[in-house]
């Protein structure tokens, strides 16, 4: 079996597909001190975080996480059927379900570890042998995952292809269906057509899982999300937000009608055979919620608005007849995902080097992860970065552009 790996690792190596960690040594921030496999530490502008509203390293989160600590202790101690199951989980869900309450009717919520066991709880739980699951092509890994666990029978169809999704439901043979999609596309930072998926589900009795990992403190009124952001309400919504995103701390959960939270605890696998997360993160997870949903959390996302803005201005300023000629395309995006697709995984990986020469860090998202051909430099915004970072941003993309040129003999 070594012998296996190592041929593997090789050849992951030789098509630029291995992948490297790197140890961050400062708090989540723009400005991180990081060490690279070469072992020497740098300061880096970063793009690469989920910490959208750049709560991550907020001193009243980092206050509730110490005063939950004392309330609390360090640790849950069990499962939460068994004895984990704290007052502060308690608490935290009520104000899950209260905030989701516009969009959900008997809304109750329930707290996860992460969000890729509150998907894999969902679908595992939801999704029997009479169920059928509709899933979009671009889903998140968590999705198709929890799709492949469970012993519903399973359909992928196209990225937001509601045409083709419309007819695989006329055809449905079992009695119970689920549309699973990402509310914000992970790796591209578009929007589901969920009003339209809505109006599907209603005409053929379906439910839709929406995992608004991307969207929840970013998106809609007080940060709602997506749900909020279309202005929907229904009980065949189930909507998962994680907690360790925008919100700047740890966890997920799922909210929905309350015989979906119900069915959840007696069956969902992963939400039973686990150890409840500590209560000193569910503790600051709720001072997180408060800032989303105050004067604090509009400031921020306004702000993480005109950074968007003024970074889809300046991409063809900048950049301009080098998107042409090189293939490359910013996608149709306006969330705080904005991916520079560029084809290749080894061009990918290049002007990701060239940036970190110029002391940025942006991440080159490679397949599996993407599809083959759409290799992409996933940049992403936070309310912590400040306008003359994306400025920053916006020189180094052009010179790292040029670089790659340079190296191709195009320039
Ligand atoms: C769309 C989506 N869903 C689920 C997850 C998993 O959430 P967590 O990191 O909390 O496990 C992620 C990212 O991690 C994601 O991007």
């Amino acid at each position: 079996m070594l012998k296996h790996l190592e041929q593997q690792l090789a050849e992951r190596e030789s098509q630029s597909l291995r992948r490297r960690r790197r140890v961050a040594e400062t708090a989540c921030a723009p400005r991180q001190t990081v060490t690279a496999h070469d072992g020497t530490p740098r300061e880096l502008l970063t793009f690469c975080s989920n910490d959208y509203l750049g709560l991550a390293n907020h001193p009243a989160l980092i206050e509730a996480l110490a005063e939950g600590a004392r309330l609390y202790g360090a640790g849950s101690g069990a499962s939460h059927l068994i004895c984990g199951h704290s007052r502060a989980h308690a608490l935290l869900e009520d104000d899950l379900a209260e905030m989701m309450s516009p969009h959900l009717p008997e809304v109750r919520a329930l707290y996860f570890c992460t969000g890729y066991l509150a998907n894999l709880a969902v679908l595992t739980a939801l999704g029997d042998a009479q169920t059928t699951i509709y899933t979009d092509l671009l889903n998140h890994a968590s999705l198709i995952d929890g799709a492949r666990l469970a012993k519903a029978a399973v359909h992928t169809y196209p990225h937001n292809d509601l045409t083709g999704l419309a007819r695989r439901l006329a055809a449905c043979s079992t009695p119970r269906k689920l549309i699973v999609t990402d509310g914000v596309f992970s790796m591209d930072g578009d929007l589901a057509r969920l009003p339209e998926l809505l109006a599907l589900a209603e005409q053929h009795d379906a439910y839709i899982l929406v995992d608004d990992a991307h969207g929840f403190g970013v998106l809609g009124e007080q940060g709602r999300g997506v749900l909020s952001h279309f202005g929907l309400r229904s009980e065949r919504l189930i909507c998962m937000g994680t907690l360790g995103k925008a919100a700047g701390v740890g966890g997920a959960f799922v909210a929905a009608h309350r015989t979906f939270i119900d069915w959840l605890v007696q069956s969902a696998r992963a939400y039973i055979y686990t150890t409840a997360a500590p209560p000193a993160v569910a503790h600051a997870v709720r001072a997180s919620l408060r800032l989303i949903r105050g004067d604090e959390g509009d400031q921020r996302r306004q702000h993480l608005h005109a950074l968007i803005t003024a970074l889809r201005a300046g991409v063809p300023e900048v950049l301009g007849e080098v998107l042409n000629q090189r293939g490359w395309r910013l996608a149709e995006s306006h969330t705080a995902i904005q991916p520079l697709i560029v084809g290749g995984s080894a061009e990918a990986l290049a002007i990701a080097a060239g940036l970190e020469t110029q002391g940025l860090w942006v991440p080159a998202i490679r397949p599996p992860t993407v599809p083959s051909g759409s290799a992409r430099l996933r940049i992403t915004l936070s309310a912590a970065h400040r306008l003359d970072d994306v400025e920053r941003l916006l020189a180094g993309l052009a010179a790292a552009a040029r670089g790659a040129g340079d190296a191709e003999g195009t320039t």
